[in-house]
């Protein structure tokens, strides 16, 4: 099958992080030593997917190619950028990648979702049946902040989004895999009561396919898009690191200040 291609969505107000978010991106924060939008892009290089689509919004937009460059830090084959006006939700920004994406599979992440480990697994499953969905859970404390799948069995009937009782202790996370057809999907989604396309009716939309596929991760993982788990991260990422971004990220830093200065 064709090679999967990478989807990072770093748009949004972050409104949740006001006044952190008034004169900057969120995705431009910190997390411990790191912008937050490195960790999407190092969990995407990690799984082997090295030609990734930034899709970003707002003001300061221009401030992720200055930091960002081409993608040699990551030593990604290549790195582009979209621009999404408006908030108009998560499948809203992700519509800017049919383009790029050109047929291939993609694998989508949040820009504010961090991970310890990998989701290699997913992808290598997402492969081996080439076609429909694949999404990541992990059960979590406080469901009811998330997408949450409701359980048949094994099976999942259906995902609620932000559910005030959720029917499980997971949450779907921001990582996705999805075919082709996600365009056509996301061309007949309507805005949802806070007037954003979600990538929540999106995943629904495959559930009754029955395409959707799902997996659990293994080790920590957290967004970080509140001030609570902005902290969280910032805490997790100090002690244990997560997806091993300084080493990659550290090397290419090093050598290009003894290169260069
Ligand atoms: O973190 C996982 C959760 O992310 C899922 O469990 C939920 O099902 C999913 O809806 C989402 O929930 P949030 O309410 O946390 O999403 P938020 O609005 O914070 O957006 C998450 C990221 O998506 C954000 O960091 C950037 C991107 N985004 C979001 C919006 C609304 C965009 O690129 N454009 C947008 O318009």
């Amino acid at each position: 099958m064709s090679t999967m291609k990478g989807v990072v969505l770093a748009g949004g107000t972050g409104s949740r992080l006001f006044p952190l978010t008034r004169v900057t991106n969120k995705h431009l924060l910190p997390i411990y030593n790191q912008p937050m939008v490195f960790y999407p892009i190092q969990t995407l290089a990690n799984a082997g997917i090295l030609d990734i689509l930034l899709v970003t919004g707002g003001h300061s937009a221009g401030d992720f190619l200055r930091l960002l460059g081409n993608g040699n830090d990551f030593h990604l084959r290549h790195l582009c950028y979209a621009y999404q006006e408006g908030e108009g939700g998560i499948a809203d920004a992700l519509r800017l990648a049919e383009h790029f994406a050109d047929g291939h599979p993609i694998c989508v992440v949040l820009g504010d979702n961090i991970i310890e480990t990998n989701i290699i697994a997913g992808c290598d499953e997402f492969r081996r049946h080439g076609a429909g969905a694949h999404i990541f859970l992990k059960e979590v404390p406080h469901p009811e902040r998330f997408g949450v799948p409701v359980f048949d069995g094994e099976r999942i009937v259906r995902i609620e989004e932000k559910p005030k009782q959720p029917k499980s202790n997971y949450a779907v996370t921001g990582y996705y895999i999805y075919d082709t057809t996600v365009f056509e999907k996301i061309r007949t989604l309507k805005p949802s009561g806070r007037g954003e396309l979600e990538i929540t009716d999106l995943n629904n939309q495959y559930i009754q396919e029955k395409s959707l596929r799902y997996s659990v991760i293994d080790g920590w993982w957290t967004d970080a898009g509140t001030f609570e788990s902005l902290l969280l991260a910032n805490n997790l990422v100090a002690k244990g690191g997560a997806n091993k971004v300084e080493a990659a990220v550290g090397e290419t830093r090093s050598q290009q200040a003894g290169g260069k200065r």
